[in-house]
C-alpha cells in the first residue's frame, strides 16, 4: 500500500488506474479507523478495483469550539489497518494541500443542510460537501462508500451529486455496533468507562422506539416520548436532538406512515454521539 501526501500525486495516480481501464473506489474517512470504517472498505472491495482511503480531519466542518484540535489521529495505526484490509492507497494530505488559502468557492447543499446536524453545527454540512467533492474531483471515483450512521451527511452527499450531475455511484452502507449495541465512532475513544456504559441506552432507547412500533404505533409522539425516556432515564445523556424523520427530505413527520428514521444526537460527558434507526410500520 501507498500513502499519498500530495494532491497532484493522487491525481496522477488515480488518472492512471483509470486509463488502463480500473474501477476506483473511495471511502473518504477523517481516520482513526474503526470496523465501521472497515465495513465500507470491504464492500468497496467487492465493487471496484483500485480502493483509495482518505483519511484527512477536515477543518472546515469543525466549528468554533467543536473538536478539531482533539479529534483522535493516529496515521501509523490506520496505515497498518488498510494494509491488513488490501487498500491500495491512503490518501491523507495535510490541510494546507486541500485548503490552500483564500478559497472563495464552497459547496452548500440547502435546506437540507438546516435541521438536525445542521442546526447544532451551523457550516458543519457546507465543509462536509466541500471536502467530499474536492476528494472526488482529486480521485474520481466510479464508486464511494459511506456510513448511514452519519444518515443526514448520507442523503446531502446524495443530493449534492444529483444536483451537480456528478459521476460517481454512492453507497451507504449500514451501522454497525459494537456488541452491546453502542454505534461504532472515533469520538468513542473520549469516553470514560461510565460514560461508555451510559451510552448503551442510545441504541436501547431506539430499540425500545423499534418494538412500540412493531407492535403497530404510528405516531410520531409516542415513538419519540418512549426513545426519549429510555435515553433519558440514564444519568449523564442529555438530549440534543430526538426527531422522526422522512427518508428522502429528512423533515420530521407526525406519523409513520412509510419508512421513516428516528434519529438521534446525544451529549454522554464531552463527547457528542450519533444514532439512528429505520423505522417502518408492520405490513
Ligand atoms: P468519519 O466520521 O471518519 O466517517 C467516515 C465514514 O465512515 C462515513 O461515511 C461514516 O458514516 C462511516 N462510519 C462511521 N462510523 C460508522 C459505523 N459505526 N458504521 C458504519 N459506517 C460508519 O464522516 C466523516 O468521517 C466525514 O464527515 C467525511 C465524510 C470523511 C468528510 O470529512
Amino acid at each position: 500500500m501507498e500513502i499519498v501526501r500530495r494532491v497532484h500525486s493522487m491525481r496522477e495516480i488515480a488518472q492512471r488506474a483509470r486509463s488502463r481501464g480500473l474501477k476506483l473506489g473511495l471511502v473518504p474517512t477523517m481516520g482513526c479507523l474503526h470496523e465501521g470504517h472497515l465495513s465500507l472498505i470491504r464492500r468497496l472491495d467487492e465493487l471496484a478495483d483500485v480502493i483509495v482511503v482518505s483519511v484527512f480531519v477536515n477543518p472546515t466542518q469543525f466549528g468554533p469550539g467543536e473538536d478539531y484540535e482533539r479529534y483522535p489521529r493516529d496515521l501509523t495505526r490506520d496505515a497498518d489497518l488498510c494494509i491488513a484490509e488490501g487498500v491500495d492507497y491512503l490518501f491523507a494530505p495535510e490541510a494546507m494541500e486541500i485548503y490552500p488559502p483564500g478559497p472563495r468557492t464552497h459547496v452548500e447543499v440547502e435546506q437540507l443542510s438546516d435541521w438536525l446536524e445542521g442546526a447544532s453545527r451551523p457550516g458543519h454540512f457546507r465543509g462536509v460537501a466541500t471536502v467530499v467533492l474536492k476528494l472526488f474531483n482529486i480521485v474520481q471515483p466510479t464508486v464511494a462508500a459511506f456510513g448511514q450512521k452519519d444518515l443526514q451527511q448520507a442523503v446531502i452527499l446524495r443530493r449534492m451529486v444529483r444536483d451537480l450531475m456528478l459521476d460517481v455511484e454512492l453507497l451507504v452502507l449500514p451501522i454497525v455496533r459494537d456488541d452491546d449495541g453502542v454505534a461504532l465512532s472515533s469520538r468513542n475513544k473520549h469516553l470514560g468507562e461510565d460514560e461508555r456504559a451510559a451510552a448503551r441506552a442510545i441504541p436501547r432507547g431506539l430499540e425500545a422506539a423499534e418494538r412500540l412500533v412493531a407492535k403497530g404505533e404510528t405516531d410520531a409522539a409516542a415513538i419519540l416520548h418512549t426513545a426519549r425516556e429510555t435515553i433519558e432515564s440514564v444519568e449523564g445523556l442529555s438530549i440534543d436532538y430526538l426527531e422522526l424523520v422522512a427518508p428522502e427530505t429528512l423533515a420530521p413527520i407526525s406519523s409513520l406512515e412509510g419508512e421513516g428514521y428516528l434519529a438521534v444526537a446525544v451529549h454522554c460527558g464531552t463527547v457528542r454521539l450519533l444514532d439512528n434507526i429505520a423505522l417502518k410500520p408492520p405490513v
